[in-house]
């Protein structure tokens, strides 16, 4: 099909010609109009300017003109492009516009109706304590370990200057266990009363200079509002050659500032008894009641939140690490008790109960990755 314009076919040009040109033009312009998808559109676009279209058709048949018709000819057909070509871009526009238009709609919805309530995870208080923990040790060069839960009476007592019968045995509230030592017959195993295993353990296989940091789940007989009988203990644990209580008290210090955020907290080293230490101090903060709540800062009263000391000699002895030529000191804390006295919680049980009110209230965003990766020795 062409428009009727061209020469073959005997059509008689001039004025009728025009008239034929500009009544397809018209026609054209209707069917453009008439289209409300961009793929109609496209189907209308094609049937005049596809290689079959009536308009390319029609430039065709020009070349079979004579010049002075070539001209009056070549110049109706030019027009018919150029307005046909505005057409279908306009055309195209408008249907854009309502086509976006419609998916705003359908997006957005009615913005008047009230908002569905979304469900939104929040991490436990004890994972965010932890990934501070970590971030502020990490960052200081402390290597991350972990060990076992069941643990021998060795590791748990007589590698840390505990031998047996030793008082401080006692004082732990131990879980034995029915299993048997398989080095040691008769001795049963136990549950970890505290992650200073994990140090002798790593005192055993890697020798010094370290910087240990311990994390985990430890077991005490032990049940009311303070103590539940599974809790978590950090431990920290560094061995270099010239490393004293200075350094000790100057990373505790530190760490004690950086986790309750607060320049002016009140800290206290009070010296303290533990048998793996020597000297060994417990750390105060200072609080003061307020309505019967815990509040930090002054110094009208101290709580006890960590015990620290320099290893005793023997504990390095009995992990084969020379005491004239390393020193080194270690602390131990509980995620717990510092949890509660940053988030204000008064009763451990409910840490672990699951029940989601109590976690939507003290639990945090998961916007934070822990610095480093897990070992295991
Ligand atoms: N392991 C000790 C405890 O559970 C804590 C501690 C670690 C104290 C290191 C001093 C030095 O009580």
């Amino acid at each position: 099909m062409s428009l009727g314009l061209g020469c073959p076919g005997g059509v008689r040009i001039s004025k009728e010609g025009q008239i034929v040109a500009s009544q397809l033009v018209t026609d054209l312009t209707k069917s453009i109009e008439a289209c409300d998808t961009i793929e109609a559109l496209e189907g209308v676009r094609v049937s005049i300017f596809g290689k079959k279209g009536i308009l390319t058709e029609s430039m065709k048949g020009l070349a079979q003109c004579s010049p002075d018709e070539k001209k009056v000819r070549g110049k109706e057909l030019n027009d018919s492009k150029e307005i046909l070509e505005a057409l279908l871009l306009e055309r195209r526009a408008v249907l854009s516009l309502s086509k976006i238009q419609e998916e705003v709609a359908k997006a957005w919805g009615d913005i008047t109706l009230d908002s569905q309530e979304v469900w939104e995870g929040k991490l436990h208080p004890l994972t965010r304590t932890q990934e501070r923990i970590l971030e502020f040790f990490g960052s200081r060069g402390f290597h991350f370990a972990q060990g076992p839960q069941i643990e021998t009476q060795d590791n748990n007592f007589t590698f840390l200057n505990m031998p047996d019968h030793h008082p401080a045995r006692q004082s732990q509230d131990t879980f034995y266990l029915k299993a048997i030592n398989p080095d040691k017959s008769n001795e049963p195993l136990l549950l970890r009363t505290h992650t200073s295993t994990v140090q002798i353990r790593q005192m055993q296989h890697q020798k010094p200079p370290f910087r240990l940091l311990s994390l985990g789940s430890v077991f005490r007989s032990d049940y009311d509002a303070t103590h539940t009988p599974m809790f978590h203990q950090l431990e920290g644990l560094v061995i270099e050659k010239h490393i004293d209580m200075g350094h000790l008290k100057g990373i505790l210090t530190d760490f004690l500032t950086y986790f309750f955020d607060d320049k002016n907290l009140k800290i206290r080293f009070r010296p303290s008894y533990f048998p793996f230490t020597e000297p060994g101090a417990e750390v105060d903060i200072g609080y003061s009641l307020h309505e019967g709540k815990v509040r930090l800062g002054g110094d009208e009263k101290w709580l006890e939140v960590l015990g620290c000391g320099m290893v005793h000699p023997n504990v390095l002895k009995n992990c084969a690490i020379n005491p004239e030529n390393n020193q080194g000191f270690a602390f131990g804390m509980g995620l717990e008790r510092l949890t509660m006295l940053k988030g204000g919680m008064s009763d451990l049980r409910p840490f672990f109960e699951g029940d989601l009110r109590w976690l939507s209230h003290y639990g945090y965003m998961a916007m934070f990755k822990p610095l480093l990766g897990q070992g295991d020795i």
